[in-house]
Order: structure tokens, then C-alpha cells, then sequence
């Protein structure tokens, strides 16, 4: 957590079980493909089991839990159903997304302001049942507040705003995260990022000081394609390293 230390890497392998849920075959094999991240250097194992279960199924995470062996990140809207499957699962950590069906992947952070009830007894249940809960929001200072206040003790950046601008605009939205990150060190949170990031822009966010884990899907998924997930995965720390 301290500033110059490694930032870990968190591989999402929602993706790979996209292209098994596209045919319903029982390849690619999410085993492998953990293997192989791991080999590789990924510093933990992320998937989102999504309500409409589009990739990951409940038996993967189940299965996944198994074959980890460095910790699992499940991601999971706040609803009692999630929250039960956790439980039963207990994955180390825990990152609550909002999620809405017809999204094509998830749209921003949480509401921790609207829904900080809801989302303050899922984090005291699973906390409870020593699970590491993050929340995944905006870098808006207000909701790191509301975040704090809910018990959590990790928050998840969400870096699509940054992912989806250029030039200026994306410079702006990189400030904004770096006093997002700055304010949530300074309340003691430990702050991870993710989503939209890939082999050309996550450098910047690698950088900043206080970041602790980034969470990366797509971009590596996508890059197996061509070179493997072993070399993707090693890519993508190489320019985290960077
Ligand atoms: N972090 C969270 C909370 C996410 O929901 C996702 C997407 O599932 C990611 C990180 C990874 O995003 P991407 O697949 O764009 O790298």
C-alpha cells in the first residue's frame, strides 16, 4: 500500500467464459485459465457472477474458489442472493458493483449515498464472515465519504470515465481520480481501480501514489486472443511496472 510498491494485479476473467457461454461448450476451461493468469503473475482472480448469469455461472465460482490459489475477488450486485452465494462461497474479497441488465458491462459506481443502508448490512454480513468487502464507486469525494461510512474497508475506482476520454478530457478525469485517491488514503481506505483500462492507458493510473490493486478484464482477454493469457498477463504488468 505504500507508495512505490508493486501495484497488484487483479486478472477478471469474465471473458473467457463469455466465449464458452456464446456456444454453451464446456471450453475454454476456466481451470486453465486461472492456471495460467496465476503463472503468469496475476496477484488475484476476479469474476462478476452478474444476476442474468451472461458468463460466469454459479458452479465457476464455486469451482474457482477451489482452484485459487492466490485470492478471489468476487464481484456481485447488493442483493440477498449474492450475498447468500458469497457466504457460501467466501472468496477473500468481495467488490460490490451496481448492475443493470441491459448494460453491456457495468455503467459506473455504486450510489452509496442512495443506497447506504442496503449496501452498509451487506458489507457488515460478509465483513462478518471475514470477507474483505470494496465498493465499487466513482471517484467523487462525497461517496468516498459515504463509502467510509459504511464500513467498508477498501473502495474500487472506477476508471471508465478515465478509459473512454482523450486528451484534455482524459487528463481532467485523471486529476479528478488522484484527489479521489488522495482523499479516500487520507480516511484510511485502501483504494483499488478498474474497469475500461488496457495496455495503453493504464499507465497513468499505475502511478499514482496509493493505489493498491488494479482490475483488469478485457483488454487482457482480448489480447490472449493473439498472444496467450500467459503473455497478456505479463504484458499488462510490465506496463503497470512501467
Ligand atoms: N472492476 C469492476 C468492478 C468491474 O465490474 C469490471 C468489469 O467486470 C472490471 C473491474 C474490469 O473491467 P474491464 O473488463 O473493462 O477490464
Amino acid at each position: 500500500m505504500s507508495v512505490n510498491s508493486k501495484v497488484r494485479l487483479g486478472v477478471n476473467l469474465d471473458h473467457v467464459m463469455t466465449i464458452r457461454q456464446a456456444r454453451f461448450t464446456p471450453y475454454p476451461d476456466l481451470k486453465q485459465a486461472i492456471v495460467l493468469a496465476e503463472r503468469a503473475g496475476a496477484d488475484g482472480i476476479t469474476m462478476h457472477l452478474r444476476e442474468d448469469r451472461r458468463h460466469i455461472q454459479d458452479d465457476d465460482v464455486y469451482l474457482a474458489k477451489q482452484v485459487i490459489q492466490s485470492s478471489m475477488n468476487l464481484e456481485m450486485a447488493a442483493t440477498d442472493e449474492m450475498r447468500d452465494i458469497a457466504l457460501n462461497v467466501k472468496p477473500e474479497n468481495c467488490c460490490i458493483v451496481p448492475e443493470h441488465r441491459q448494460e453491456l458491462t457495468t455503467e459506473g459506481g455504486l450510489d452509496v449515498i442512495k443506497h447506504g443502508s442496503r449496501i452498509k448490512d451487506i458489507t457488515l454480513a460478509l465483513t462478518e464472515a471475514s470477507i474483505v468487502v470494496s465498493l465499487f464507486i466513482e471517484p467523487d469525494l462525497n461517496v468516498i465519504d459515504a463509502s467510509a461510512e459504511a464500513g467498508a474497508p477498501v473502495i474500487e475506482l472506477h476508471t471508465g470515465t478515465y478509459a473512454s476520454r482523450e486528451g484534455e478530457k482524459q487528463i481532467q478525469e485523471l486529476q479528478r481520480i488522484k484527489n479521489a485517491i488522495a482523499h479516500a488514503a487520507s480516511l484510511g481506505l485502501v483504494v483499488n481501480a478498474g474497469h475500461g483500462l488496457h495496455y495503453e492507458n493504464v499507465e497513468p493510473i499505475a502511478k499514482i501514489e496509493n493505489i493498491y490493486e488494479l482490475n483488469i478484464g478485457h483488454s487482457i482477454v482480448a489480447h490472449a486472443l493473439f498472444v496467450g493469457l500467459e503473455a497478456a498477463v505479463q504484458e499488462m504488468r510490465i506496463k503497470m511496472n512501467s
